[in-house]
């Protein structure tokens, strides 16, 4: 266990945040057959989810900034440290009742990332990291898997949909993927994707156009985890330019090989 007054601060609140989404979430099932279906109750859950942890963050750092799905960029007093939020990370999931969805909490203090949570409210299952002090999910520590031999990998990733760049691209990745490892997964969260990496369940994760409330937690949960996270032509700029390769140091090039020249359009 991490026992730092950061880790607790966060894990608080998306404990708190989570109680609420998880009772949301038993809601939305029952609006599914409504005329109008459950996307404006969705996005309310989302809305309330992210007050309670900027509630709960500033009432423990209130001089810390922040960047928030909804809420944009807040400007604390304190202009080295702040939180990277995402309240809900898996909405479309959340949205069609499937139970898979994360509550994503980074902090980076003079521009790198020092402390990352992501919580899976459903499970009860807490992703946590603390620079230098390792990975856990609740209290056991996590390193990434060992496999070493592509044609073993389960790798996860992100399906661009409609309104978002990157379908030729994708397809193109797929093509290279799919012949050399043992499966692909899209689950819906990259924050858990990368929880996931980070817990040895994912051997690799890789999407692009991400945002940095997706990837920020995720990104030191797999490094804290003896994993490799870089952009995926092995940059890191990551928070940037929203593209993200993670995986355990065995696989990573070899992924980053095959993913690299794909790049264009
Ligand atoms: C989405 C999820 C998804 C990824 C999308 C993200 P949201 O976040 O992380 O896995 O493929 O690009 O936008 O919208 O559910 O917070
Ligand atoms: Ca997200
Ligand atoms: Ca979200």
């Amino acid at each position: 266990m991490i026992n730092s007054a950061t880790i607790n601060v966060m894990i608080g609140a998306a404990r708190k945040a989570g109680r609420a989404l998880v009772r949301d979430f038993g809601e939305v099932e029952q609006l599914q057959v409504s005329m109008k279906g459950p996307a404006d109750f969705v996005t309310n859950a989302d809305l309330k989810a992210e007050k309670t942890l900027i509630y709960e963050l500033m009432k423990a750092r209130p001089d810390y900034g922040m960047v928030a799905e909804e809420s944009g960029v807040v400007h604390g007093a304190d202009t080295r440290h702040h939180w990277i939020i995402d309240p809900l990370d898996g909405t479309l999931n959340f949205m069609h009742g499937l139970p898979h969805f994360a509550i994503s909490i980074g902090l980076e203090r003079a521009g790198e990332i020092v402390a990352g949570v992501v919580y899976q409210p459903l499970s009860d299952e807490c992703y946590a990291a603390e620079k230098g002090q390792g990975a856990y999910l609740n209290s056991r520590r996590m390193r990434v898997s060992g496999r070493r031999d592509l044609a073993q990998a389960m790798l996860a990733t992100g399906i661009p949909y409609h309104g978002r760049p990157g379908h030729e691209r994708f397809l193109r990745e797929m093509a290279a993927i799919m012949p050399q490892v043992a499966g692909v997964r899209r689950l819906g969260s990259a924050a858990l994707d990368l929880a996931y990496v980070a817990a040895g369940k994912f051997d690799g994760f890789w999407e692009n156009d991400l945002q940095p409330w997706d990837i920020a937690a995720g990104i030191l949960l797999v490094r804290e985890a003896g994993g490799f996270v870089t952009e995926i032509g092995g940059g890191e700029r990551m928070l940037e330019t929203g593209g993200v390769l993670a995986a355990n140091a065995h696989l990573h090039g070899a992924i980053g090989d095959l993913l690299a020249p794909l790049a264009r359009g």
